[in-house]
């Protein structure tokens, strides 16, 4: 069954947002990552990314008894959903929690994450190969 990724509000700006923070590559480089290390394992990859809440949530009810595992960076959803998470346990899945930047070193309210009590593990401040490393992981609990 394949991998979901998830990836949430803004990251469709990735490579022309904040660069400072969040570096140069764009969402089809880190969808092309997911996809290439995936393969590597023999899973396909389902990709989204929504600047609407409720399309994640329905995408997540959508996918129970679908998919494998989730790669999600849940982007300031993180720190404000707890729809997401109620949403996110529907799969019954495991769940790797990926954040480009290091949030803890940034603005306090990055800190605190609601998703990550849910999460298998979670990876921050590796730019974009954090979600190589969270793939790595998660084949490692579904196969
Ligand atoms: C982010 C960190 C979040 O705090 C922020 O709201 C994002 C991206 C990251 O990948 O570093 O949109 O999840």
């Amino acid at each position: 069954l394949p991998i979901l990724l998830l990836n949430g509000p803004n990251l469709n700006m990735l490579g022309v947002r904040q660069p400072q923070v969040y570096g140069s590559a764009t969402l089809d480089d880190v969808v092309e990552l997911v996809r290439t290390t995936a393969g590597e394992f023999g899973y396909p990859v389902e990709a989204l990314q929504t600047n609407h809440e409720g399309e994640m949530l329905d995408a997540l009810a959508a996918a129970r008894g679908g998919i494998s595992g989730i790669v999600i960076n849940p982007a300031a959803w993180t720190h404000t959903s707890v729809a997401l998470i109620d949403a996110l346990v529907l799969p019954e899945v495991p769940i790797v929690e990926v954040h480009i930047s290091n949030v803890h070193a940034r603005e306090s309210f990055r800190h605190h994450s609601y998703v990550s009590p849910l999460a298998a593990g979670v990876i921050a401040g590796f730019g974009i190969r954090g979600y190589e490393f969270a793939v790595r992981h998660l084949v490692t609990l579904v196969s």
